[in-house]
């Protein structure tokens, strides 16, 4: 590891993961633990919790948990050792210097490698764009995109060149290996055709997260083949619905405001006309991530859209997934370009400003289009119009924003604010007592599809192995008095097998720390499941007698599982033959006995 056990230790104890969670999360206290929205996937109602005692966090939804080094990692996309300097920089502790010998390297952890690939991917699309063969992409960027040489610069800028496997060649020799190598989602791999460039011919835009590091690629085609635009794949490092392009200039740049565009070439073109305040979703449709992220560098939001068809489906989309997030938003008008990239070149950032500052606000755009649909004119259509606004009012549970937005609907619209008014009420208790409320579809899908079926028998042990440890968790003098009856090598799982070592150790020494324990897991994969062992209640046992049984039962079900894996391990054993033996008696006596343990 790059950092030594006992810094990473202190660096761990001194950034409380309540203090740390609260600026990014909001929190609220309930028993012996805070809960809150995660921030990993799409909810509602709270199922993320923290545990100020254990130092660890878990999602009841997605199953997304850890410890504080864990939640920076997956917040802020760090790698281990930038979570430790960023959490060592807050609490003031000087780090030693660290020169990563090529050893260290090797084994740094693969998301660390992955960024290491990108950038050298951004390095050599960089190079191709500037040289020779990669006069196609510098012309189209010049001459059609009239983009100057620092724009090109500021968002690193490259060409994927002609052949099929430039970019595989140029990673091998840079001595990556090719799991790696597909991994970083630049090269496909198949059987037929071995390894194949992901990116060919194409103007090439590197992606960043919030701290500049390039973490994927778009590219647009030369000319006018199919898709128009490539992105990376999702990867370890690249999460599509969490990450904002352009986010990362967009964050510094010093007005209170984040403008969302629909494209790369938008942003970039906004910000060579100056306006550094924006970003796009990659692609047409908007996360709740991703409105949660903008929202930490911004309230004020503008949508400047294709005024097109897609273009102002997306910002009516948009426009109610930001205010579901507690963002309101103005919407400019484009017209008559099709988008801001056009726009600038035709008007200029002067007149963009002005249409920045007439932007109408998103609630009343999405008004007008409904507008659109029901014509004035026609009763029915009136009639469908206003019910449909009413429906659409509902959605503010504050009674003066509520009120602000029909007195201002009703304005625009020639409607009787009294009529309104007591329609509103109507509906809004009627959807109530329906529990009408738009559904939170993705909280639901993400636990079912967390969830596996029905149970193989290697999971069956797997999950008695968890449950005893869960057990031990919530008392963990209990483990002192069953230690005779089972030990660290009958967990046959090796990370619960790790588990087990670290926690019994502690437990003797009265030192049980599960912030710690995470710690010694580098992958966040197994840093999720351990934090699951620490956070799930073992549920509703009722009496002691029938807790002394399940306890009793997960014994000699994980002790009966340890002996035969043994046995077959050792089978041409003779001394081993001999202890399976002495074991299953053992056991057997195990089963007759009476266990007292509350
Ligand atoms: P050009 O000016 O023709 O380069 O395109 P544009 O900037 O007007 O982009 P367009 O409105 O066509 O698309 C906006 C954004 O949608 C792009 O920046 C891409 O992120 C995404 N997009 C467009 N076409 C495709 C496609 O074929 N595949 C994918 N994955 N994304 C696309
Ligand atoms: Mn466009």
């Amino acid at each position: 590891m790059y950092y030594s056990e006992e810094i990473i230790e202190e660096v761990r104890s001194r950034n409380d993961i309540v203090d740390i969670i609260s600026g990014y999360v909001a929190l609220k206290k309930q028993g012996n633990n805070y809960f809150g929205i995660c921030p990993f996937h799409n909810e509602k109602s709270p199922s993320f919790s923290v545990n100020r005692r254990g130092q660890f966090f878990h999602c009841f939804g997605c199953g997304k948990g850890g410890n504080v080094f864990t939640f920076v990692c997956e917040y802020e996309n760090f790698s281990f050792p930038e979570a430790v300097k960023f959490l060592a920089d807050r609490s003031g502790i000087a780090l030693p210097e660290v020169e990563m010998t090529p050893e260290m390297k090797k084994h740094a952890g693969e998301k660390q490698k992955l960024m290491e690939i990108q950038k050298e991917a951004a390095t050599f699309y960089y190079y191709q764009l500037r040289n020779g063969s990669g006069s196609t992409g510098l012309e189209y960027f010049k001459n059609d995109r009239k983009l100057s040489d620092e724009t090109m610069k500021k968002f690193g800028l490259g060409y994927s060149l002609k052949y099929t496997d430039a970019m595989y060649r140029y990673l091998k020799e840079k001595g990556y290996e090719d799991e790696l190598i597909q991994k970083s989602g630049l090269c496909d791999y198949s059987e037929k055709y071995g390894f194949n460039d992901k990116f060919i011919n194409r103007v090439m835009f590197p992606i960043f997260d919030i701290h500049d590091k390039v973490i994927a690629f778009g590219g647009r085609v030369m000319g006018d083949g199919k898709p128009k635009y490539l992105n990376s794949p999702e990867t370890p490092i690249f999460n599509k619905s969490r990450t904002v392009y352009g986010l990362n200039f967009a964050r510094t740049s010093r007005k209170d405001r984040i403008i969302m565009c629909e494209g790369y070439m938008d942003v970039i073109a906004m910000h060579q006309g100056g306006f550094t305040e924006a970003c796009a979703s990659l692609g047409t449709a908007f996360t709740y991530e991703q409105a949660n992220l903008i929202k930490r560098y911004s309230k004020n939001i503008y949508l400047a859209y294709d005024s097109d068809g897609a273009g102002t489906a997306a910002a009516l989309k948009n426009i109610k997934i930001l205010h579901e997030c507690g963002l309101g938003c103005r919407v400019i008008d484009l017209k008559p370009c099709k988008d801001p990239d056009e726009f600038l070149k035709t008007y200029g950032p002067e007149e963009f400003e002005k249409r920045i500052e007439n932007a109408i606000n998103g609630f009343m755009f999405e008004i007008g289009k409904l507008r659109e649909e029901y014509p004035p004119g026609n009763p029915d259509d009136e009639t469908n119009f206003q019910k449909e606004t009413a429906k659409k009012l509902c959605r503010y549970k504050d009674e003066l924003e509520r009120d602000n937005y029909l007195k201002a609907v009703c304005r625009e619209y020639g409607i009787q604010e009294k009529l309104m008014e007591d329609y509103v009420r109507k509906v809004s208790s009627a959807m109530e007592l329906k529990g009408d409320e738009d559904k939170d579809d993705t909280a639901v899908t993400g636990l079912k599809s967390g969830r596996k079926e029905a149970p193989s028998a290697d999971d069956a042990i797997k999950n008695a192995q968890r449950a005893f440890l869960t057990f031990i968790v919530e008392d963990p003098p209990l483990y002192l008095k069953l230690k005779d009856y089972i030990s660290v090598t009958d967990f046959t799982d090796p990370l619960y097998c790790k588990v087990a070592g670290i926690m019994f150790e502690e437990i003797e020494s009265d030192g049980f720390n599960p912030g710690a324990i995470i710690s010694s897991f580098p992958e966040t994969d197994d840093q999720r499941l351990v934090a699951e062992i620490f956070s799930t209640k073992v549920g509703n046992i009722e009496g002691d007698s029938q807790k002394n049984q399940t306890i009793k039962d997960l014994i000699i079900k994980i002790r009966d599982n340890a002996i035969s894996d043994y046995q077959l391990k050792n089978a041409t054993d003779g001394n081993a033959i001999m202890k399976t033996i002495k074991d299953r008696k053992a056991l057997d006596e195990f089963k007759h006995k009476e266990l007292n343990l509350y």
